[in-house]
């Protein structure tokens, strides 16, 4: 059965959420706040990325979704574009070494065949070499819109029923879900966004359907593990009803 052909009841729904989106925001303003360039901000913030991660893992998360970079976030000036790709390449070279005592399995979402090679090779290595991780599942939101997204599997559902391989009947939720980028990952429970902006911004529309959203003052790279836990309790206390009463 489809992930999305059968809604959760409030019973079926650990307290800890199965997928978590994070958006993380505010490295711009923190760098600017102390007279730094917005790439300073990045750097920080990719210190705290790998931080939060971590204890993502320790607090039984499922599956944690960063949102990195997105399609809308090439209109920035080419500077500040080429220093989150070079934080990302960095991440990946040394993630290897940095996780090697986590159990978390790395995967990307978003659309990478315009992305640097050397970035492309990176991800397929950090891919496969996390493959046989057990715990949980690390997504890194890289090129990635929702919109886009969903256009992507539509063409995808598109060339299936021009195949033959699918007929236009078997179109449902399910199927939908199963042909975006997080195809087989729980739908998102709750999406955390700091810096004090109260938007989704593109990210995992589909998925975010029944998102809980816990919204936080704090600049991302000022965000400890004590704001994510706090976060997570503010969750815990949500009464979810999923469209029921
Ligand atoms: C949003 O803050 C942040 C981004 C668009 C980039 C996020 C990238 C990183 C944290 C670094 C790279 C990450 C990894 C995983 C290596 P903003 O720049 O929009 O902040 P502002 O709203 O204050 O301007």
């Amino acid at each position: 059965m489809g992930l999305f052909s059968k809604r959760k009841t409030e019973e079926e729904i650990a307290v800890v959420p199965a997928h978590l989106g994070i958006i993380m925001d505010g490295n711009g303003r923190w760098a600017k706040k102390r007279g730094l360039p917005r790439q300073a901000g990045h750097v920080t913030g990719a210190k705290v990325f790998r931080t939060i991660a971590k204890h993502c893992e320790k607090r039984g998360i499922g599956t944690v979704t960063f949102y990195t970079f997105s399609t809308e976030n090439w209109k920035r000036p080419a500077e500040e574009v080429n220093a989150i790709m070079n934080l990302l390449r960095q991440y990946l070279k040394e993630s290897l070494e940095d996780f090697k005592n986590e159990n978390i399995r790395t995967q990307f979402i978003g659309d990478r065949s315009v992305l640097a090679p050397d970035i492309q090779e990176l991800m397929a290595e950090a891919e496969a070499s996390t493959a046989d991780k057990t715990g949980m599942v690390l997504n890194l939101a890289i090129n990635y819109g929702g919109r886009a997204e969903l256009a992507m599997a539509m063409r995808r559902i598109a060339d299936e029923v021009k195949a033959g391989t699918l007929s236009s009947e078997e179109i449902d939720e399910a199927c939908i879900a199963e042909h975006l980028y997080t195809a087989g990952q729980p739908e998102v429970d709750m999406i955390l966004r700091p810096s004090g902006e109260y938007r989704l911004s593109n990210f995992l529309i589909w998925q975010c359907a029944y998102a809980e959203y816990v919204f936080d003052d704090v600049l991302w790279p000022d965000f400890t593990t004590k704001d994510l836990d706090r976060a997570l309790a503010e969750y815990a206390g949500r009464h979810r009803r999923f469209g029921g009463v």
